[in-house]
């Protein structure tokens, strides 16, 4: 199976991922022709985690890659987008959850309990709608320059927390940690 038939976002995320993550996948890539041969216990087994070098991402760029049969986006902010992100009051939001399985239980939405590291350069979210599971677009779309839900109109913002339409939940982050400078594990 190839880079693109792997692909379950947009093209442009698509492109992104051809050109700045090319061979991102140590883990993964080697794995994904064998696992989906086998049976549906062993794919999770051999996928609980996965290591994704994002060393080729510049800020303002993103990648999907697949990670237990969702795609997973990983974004690369720029300094404006997570100045926006971090202005938007807690108050404000449809779900004031973090959505976050790295922290503890309920901790609150705030860019910072969204975004992978401190400065907030790096946000990490499975890329499935919280509202009946379509793939969003990326790379500031929708009213809040974040991602758009095409199939029944939820805008969520650069932060991936869901601001309107119908999906009741933020866009959920996995479990994730920087393992270095330039590479993310995944599970
Ligand atoms: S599945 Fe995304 S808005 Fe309905």
């Amino acid at each position: 199976m190839s880079h693109a038939e792997d692909h379950e976002g947009t093209r442009r995320d698509f492109l992104y991922y051809a050109t700045a993550g090319a061979g991102a996948v140590t883990a993964g890539a080697a794995i994904w022709p064998l696992v989906n041969q086998m049976n549906p216990s062993a794919d999770v087994q051999a996928l609980s985690s996965i290591r994704v070098d994002v060393g080729g991402l510049q800020p303002g760029t993103q990648m999907t890659v697949k990670f237990l049969g969702k795609p997973v986006f990983i974004r690369r902010r720029t300094e404006a987008e997570i100045e926006e992100a971090r202005a938007v009051a807690v108050e404000d939001l449809v779900d004031p959850l973090s959505q976050n399985p790295n922290l503890e239980a309920g901790a609150p939405a705030t860019d910072e309990n969204r975004s992978l590291d401190e400065a907030g350069e790096w946000l990490v979210q499975i890329g499935v709608c919280t509202h009946l599971g379509c793939v969003p677009i990326g790379d500031g779309a929708g009213d809040y320059n974040g991602w758009f839900c095409p199939c029944h109109g939820s805008h969520y913002d650069n932060a991936g927390r869901i601001r309107r339409g119908p999906a009741p939940e933020n866009l959920h982050i996995p479990v994730a940690q920087f393992l270095d400078e330039t590479t993310i594990q995944l599970g």
